[in-house]
């Protein structure tokens, strides 16, 4: 027999048929960071469900972040390594089979590397995600979760509110402004067809699993090596961070919960400068302050994110659970084991 363990209330169509088959998701970019730690969460909660995987495997894509999951669920686990900028191809994959929702988290998303190569964020960010939303319309996927960033917002000076989902988008970099242009495509095919989209927006997340360019995994390996740790300007830009783990089950809350055609913001309410981060990474490998090296500002970096996720803790019965202390000092046993 059947078993829903995820209930869709919105979604009538999916109760109507016995003859829908178990639930088929399309998760793109699952073997990154955020992405991996979703498809895990998807298949522990989900235990009848199936997966598909399409992830291009670029510098931050890693198969490795899934071998555990995919050695236990590998009978309802398929992986395609497409672009998901090429239209062509990525309607082979819709052709594959009949997908009951897509969550897109595959993007080029380091800022930096946005300032260099602007063109490879338009192609995945912005094509890519057009491609999906067109595809989703047209083989009449039920639900399309757009994962965005709070980086849309751009940036606060210390005395600001914090952002809300009617706060102007304002991105500053090439990497956020493709990240607007991505919801907002995808919110006008909620607009102008109908379809059921939702675009989930979150501050920055750490946790186990993630390229070692960001900010956290950085600095972690850097100190594990004994290395200097660059730090941009004075250290003094506050970001707002949450568990990749609590970020991941909001985003399940939206799939279940959420309302189509809105944004929903999420964050734990833990702001921090870049340099309160990193002397806490040091003192908890016990390295030195001196490995510290303050470095040239990059162009246009945002002074302040925060997040403010009522909306999501309201609508969606959703709240982070995890603690910075301890998932800092998990993420840095992580690492440490990796090495
Ligand atoms: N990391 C954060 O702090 C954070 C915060 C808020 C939102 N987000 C958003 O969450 C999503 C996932 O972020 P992440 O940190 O896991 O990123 P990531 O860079 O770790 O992973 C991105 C994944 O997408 C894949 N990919 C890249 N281009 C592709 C393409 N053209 N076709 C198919 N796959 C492709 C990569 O191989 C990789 O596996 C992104 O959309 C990002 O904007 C990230």
């Amino acid at each position: 027999m059947r078993q829903w363990r995820i209930v869709y209330p919105n979604w009538g169509i999916l109760h109507r048929g016995s003859n829908w088959g178990l639930m088929h998701y399309l998760i793109t970019g699952g073997c990154g960071f955020i992405g991996s730690h979703f498809v895990r969460l998807l298949l522990a909660e989900d235990a009848q469900c199936e997966v598909s995987n399409v992830d291009l495997l670029t510098y931050a894509g890693r198969e490795e972040n899934l071998e555990d999951v995919i050695a236990v669920h590998a009978d309802r686990y398929h992986f395609f390594k497409k672009d998901i900028a090429d239209g062509a191809v990525m309607r082979g994959v819709f052709e594959c089979g009949k997908f009951d929702a897509i969550i897109n988290f595959a993007a080029e998303s380091h800022v930096d590397r946005s300032i260099s190569d602007p063109d490879r964020f338009v192609q995945t960010n912005v094509v890519g995600t057009a491609n999906l939303v067109g595809l989703a319309r047209e083989f009449n996927v039920a639900r399309f979760i757009q994962v965005s960033t709070d980086e849309v917002y751009g940036s606060l000076q210390a005395e600001d509110e914090s952002f809300t989902e009617t706060t102007p988008l304002s991105p500053s970099s090439p990497y956020s402004a493709s990240k607007a242009g991505a919801d907002l495509l995808a919110l006008a095919a909620h607009r102008t067809f109908g379809q059921d989209v939702i675009i989930t927006r979150c501050s920055n997340n750490y946790g186990p699993c993630q390229f070692p360019e960001k900010l956290i995994p950085l600095m972690i390996s850097r100190a594990l090596a004994g290395e200097e740790l660059p730090v941009y300007g004075d250290g003094g830009n506050v970001r707002d961070w949450i568990h990749v783990g609590d970020h991941c089950r909001g985003i399940l809350a939206t799939l279940e919960n959420g309302k189509s055609g809105e944004v929903y913001n999420f964050g734990a309410d833990c702001e921090r400068t870049n340099l309160e981060i990193v002397r806490e990474i040091l003192k908890i490998l016990d390295k030195p302050e001196s490995l510290i090296s303050f470095v040239k500002d990059r162009p246009g970096h945002d002074w302040r994110y925060a997040i403010n996720s009522a909306k999501a803790r309201n609508e969606l019965d959703w709240s982070p659970k995890r603690d910075f202390g301890s998932g800092l000092r998990e993420t840095i046993e992580y690492y440490r084991a990796e090495r």
